[in-house]
């Protein structure tokens, strides 16, 4: 049976500041460079997901991709585009907003609520146009 991956890929805004408030000014801007300003700034980030499953012989689809987007958007894009990370979001709130633990928490809320047909594999979170993360799941 041939198991295909397909990929949607979704665009949102959302501000953020990293730090640890437990380290001084200094020592977070020398760690997180501009991304410890203060006062905020903003990244236009691309969310690419994966999805692998076997070809439906009827629709020659592995998943419906709009399905897909509807999904993502309802669990994840809704809360945060145009949002402030740090202070805007309840699943992701106490935690330091840099791209790496957002692609966990976008990957668990993705993730409890894909139909069976199909498995999450991937996750590709863009920063910027020169800058990303991935993740595949836990590694057990
Ligand atoms: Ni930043």
């Amino acid at each position: 049976m041939a198991i295909v991956r397909v990929t949607r890929r979704l665009h949102f805004a959302a501000a953020h500041r990293l730090g640890r408030a437990d380290w001084d000014a200094a020592r977070n801007a020398a760690v997180f460079g501009q991304c410890a300003n203060p006062n905020w700034h903003g990244h236009n980030y691309e969310l690419d997901v994966t999805v692998a499953g076997p070809v439906d012989p009827e629709t020659g689809f592995v998943f419906d991709l709009k399905r897909l987007r509807e999904l993502v958007e309802a669990e994840v894009i809704a809360d945060v585009d145009h949002a402030n990370l740090n202070l805007d979001v309840p699943w992701f709130s106490g935690v330091n907003p840099t791209t790496e633990n957002l692609v966990v928490a976008i990957w668990r809320r993705i993730a409890a609520v894909l139909p069976a047909e199909v498995q999450l594999v991937r996750l590709q979170l863009w920063e910027t146009p020169r800058n990303y993360v991935e993740y595949t799941g836990d590694q057990a």
